[in-house]
């Protein structure tokens, strides 16, 4: 680990780390996996405008999310089954999210249940959740993640089916273990072809929720609802409306519907029509500090890191996590610091140019 310098040599480590079914699943997107290289190659687009001679010697990165301090605008994605990566789960990750003071968003696919990860330490914890065609089974989710100290709720609204991620049809990728579940619903599918989880989804997920649905998930928590999905300002404008606390800019990391656009070439639009009303986060292809700077010259309040994080859980469990999130603080810094930005309230629009943009 020691001679890694950057987060995308995670990948490597893990590829060698994992088995085949579980590397391509970690990694993989949908169909052609075009979104999934443009999520990353729209970012290395977009340039700088750095401004000299500012006193930068000292350099805060810390902000507040929903109120809750954190270190560096860089939190954990929800991203599924942990335990594929590492034998201690989410658990190890919540414990890197702890030490590098910053949020966890746990899936509603963990592997380890809400409670363990709750009681393991004291991060600041966000509940990801699906609405299941069985609404108690998701309720009592909710009601659990209230219970265990769960600041908030991300309703994840991008997936009503599951979309097509042909290595894990070709490998028939295992249905999800769950253990939040047991008792109350069988997670287990043999399907004799496919994909497990894709079998399992179907099976369980409700297509039907909408947006009126915002206000059931309002009638059974008092937690603030943050939607995770959002591409347009069409559907910002719908979130906000519908009165929730925050969006996600997300394409899900490029796993359900290819051909989305690169998250970071649809945040400023978002941003633009949500007027600083409520915050928005983002996700996706984030993989350097110049992307999380990029992100909030483009109005982010900050950003969810997906597969890099279970990377380095895969290649070295707690503190492979934590050296993904150092290493991603350790770029930013220098990144402000180089841009003439010592706190984050001194990044703008102005300090990053889109491919849009004429030079003048
Ligand atoms: C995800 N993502 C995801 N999102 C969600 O809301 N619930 C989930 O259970 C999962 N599971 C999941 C598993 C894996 C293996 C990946 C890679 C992703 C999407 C995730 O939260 C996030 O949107 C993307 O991962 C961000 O893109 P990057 O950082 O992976 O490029």
């Amino acid at each position: 680990m020691d001679q890694i310098v950057n987060v995308n040599e995670f990948q490597e480590l893990a590829k060698k780390a994992l088995p085949k079914m579980y590397y391509d699943f970690y990694s993989g997107g949908a169909e052609d996996q075009h979104t999934l290289k443009e999520n990353e190659e729209a970012f290395r687009r977009i340039m700088f405008r750095p401004r000299v001679l500012v006193d930068v010697s000292k350099i805060d990165m810390s902000t507040k999310i929903l109120g809750y301090p954190i270190s560096a605008p860089i939190m954990i994605a929800p991203t599924a089954n942990h335990q594929l990566a590492h034998p201690e789960g989410e658990t190890a990750t919540a414990k890197a999210a702890a030490a590098s003071n910053t949020i966890m968003i746990v899936s509603y696919m963990a592997s380890c249940t809400i409670e363990e990860v709750a009681s393991i330490c004291n991060a600041v914890r966000f509940l990801q959740i699906y609405v299941y065609k069985r609404r108690e089974v998701t309720a009592q989710m909710v009601k659990r993640a209230e219970k265990a100290g769960f600041k908030a709720i991300v309703l994840t609204v991008d997936v009503p089916r599951l979309g097509r991620r042909e290595a894990d049809i070709k490998n028939k990728m295992i249905s999800p273990k769950l253990r939040n579940f047991e008792g109350l619903f069988s997670t287990e599918v043999r399907p004799s072809e496919g994909s497990g989880v894709e079998a399992f989804a179907s099976r369980a997920l409700d297509a039907s929720l909408n947006w009126k649905d915002i206000e059931w998930l309002r009638s059974i928590t008092k937690l603030p609802i943050l939607v995770k999905g959002i591409l347009t300002r069409e559907d910002a404008l719908k979130a906000v409306e519908a009165g929730v606390e925050g969006i996600v800019v997300s394409n899900h990391g490029a796993r359900q519907l290819d051909y989305s656009p690169a998250t970071i070439t649809v945040l400023e639009e978002i941003v633009h029509v949500v007027g600083g009303r409520i915050p928005v986060l983002f996700d996706g292809g984030v993989r350097r500090g110049t992307d999380v700077f990029k992100a909030l010259a483009l109005g982010a309040q900050a950003v969810l890191i997906g597969r890099p994080i279970v990377f380095g859980l895969a290649a070295n469990g707690e503190d492979g996590v934590r050296k993904v999130i150092d290493m991603l603080k350790n770029e930013f810094e220098i990144t402000m610091a180089l841009s003439g930005c010592p706190t984050i309230n001194d990044i703008t629009r102005s300090h990053v140019r889109t491919p849009d943009e004429r030079l003048h």
